[in-house]
């Protein structure tokens, strides 16, 4: 196993029967977390990237079966903050140290590409400085190109699974992942840093599943991965299943950084929520990016797309002290940067 291990450090590329084998035994991990640290040390040295996560709406036209704030979930209080309202989340981003805001929101028709057009280039203007992260779902590749026209950076759109069967079991029939892998090729084609990515221990997920990921992550050469344990929301078809394991999740970001050496890796939310020290050991195995939530307190609770997510009470209010702290006790630092992927 650690043949394989070092095979990928230097060829950056795996066979789905040779993914499969390391993925399957979860191997070597001290010797895998130590190459994939050795890696962003190299490329990031002791800097952890930060993004201000502004989640702007939870309205979503979408029916996906793991998701909390799905089309069908009657239970959820839908809000959408106002232009004004998102630009205050930023301007409070900027005075905390933040240069990259991410707009994530579920698909909301209330926002149009003229409002998203509009809200876009406002940020732009008064934030010159800072990089915009949409991550706003399925659109055309007009509308992706008219938001990069207006200014946005990057674009975050996980792409779920890259196995057709078990995209299906995930997804009602109006979803394909020929559509959405086409989205993450019109995004790059466009000329966005793009972020894909997956949940671990989704139902139905198997290792030639995420085998699969893994070919296709090296297929896109995104800039960015965001991976997390699933976590069911009680509301949802999947509220009965069992959520993703931590271990299998630190073991899929060490090999993503030896797939990609500067990859943009979150410590995801997903991952603090299931254990109290998952986002550090999420930097231990690899990661070198945060995303603090910026939305305003009132509303967190709201944007609830798994149960029991961190970060959503009042004692939250300020997410970036809070990961400062944990990431000094690593021996790491967040920066104030926009956080571009280094050079090879
Ligand atoms: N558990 C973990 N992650 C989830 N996401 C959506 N629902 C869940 C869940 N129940 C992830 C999806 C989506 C991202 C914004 O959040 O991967 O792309
Ligand atoms: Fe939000 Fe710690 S990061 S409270």
């Amino acid at each position: 196993m650690r043949r394989l291990i070092d095979s990928l450090e230097k060829n950056h590329c795996l066979t789905k029967e040779e993914w499969t084998a390391l993925i399957a035994q979860e191997a070597e991990k001290e010797y895998l977390f130590e190459r994939a640290r050795a890696l962003s040390r190299k490329y990031y040295g002791s800097k952890v990237y930060t993004r201000g996560l502004i989640e702007f709406t939870n309205y979503c036209r979408n029916n996906c079966y793991y998701c909390g704030i799905r089309r069908d979930n009657t239970d959820a209080e839908r809000y959408r903050l106002s232009e004004e309202e998102i630009l205050d989340c930023c301007r409070e981003g900027y005075a905390l140290g933040f240069r990259t805001f991410v707009l994530q929101g579920g698909e909301d028709a209330y926002y149009t590409d003229e409002r998203l057009v509009s809200l876009i280039r406002r940020i732009k203007a008064s934030y010159g400085d800072c990089a915009l992260t949409l991550s706003i779902g399925e659109k055309s590749k007009e509308s992706y190109q008219m938001f990069f026209d207006a200014g946005a950076d990057r674009y975050l759109l996980r792409h779920e699974t890259a196995d057709e069967k078990h995209y299906r079991k995930l997804h009602p029939k109006e979803l394909s992942l020929e559509r959405r892998k086409a989205c993450l090729f019109d995004l790059k084609e466009i000329g966005y840093q793009v972020g894909c990515g997956f949940m671990v221990g989704s139902p139905g997920q198997t290792v030639e599943c995420i085998a699969e990921d893994m070919l296709f992550i090296t297929e896109l050469q995104p800039q960015m991965v965001g991976i997390g344990p699933f976590i069911p929301h009680h509301e949802t078809p999947f509220a009965a299943e069992a959520a993703g394991s931590v271990e299998k999740t630190l073991y899929l970001i060490g090999l993503l950084r030896l797939l990609k050496p500067n990859l943009l890796l979150p410590a995801t939310t997903a991952l603090g929520t299931m254990q109290a020290d998952g986002r550090e050991q999420g930097i231990l195995a690899g990661a070198n990016v945060v995303m603090p939530n910026l939305s305003p307190v009132g509303v967190r609770k709201k944007y609830a797309l798994y149960d029991n997510k961190i970060c959503t009470g009042e004692e939250a209010a300020e997410c970036r002290g809070c990961l400062s702290r944990r990431m000094e006790n690593i021996g790491y630092r967040l920066v104030t940067d926009r956080g571009d992927p280094a050079e090879i």
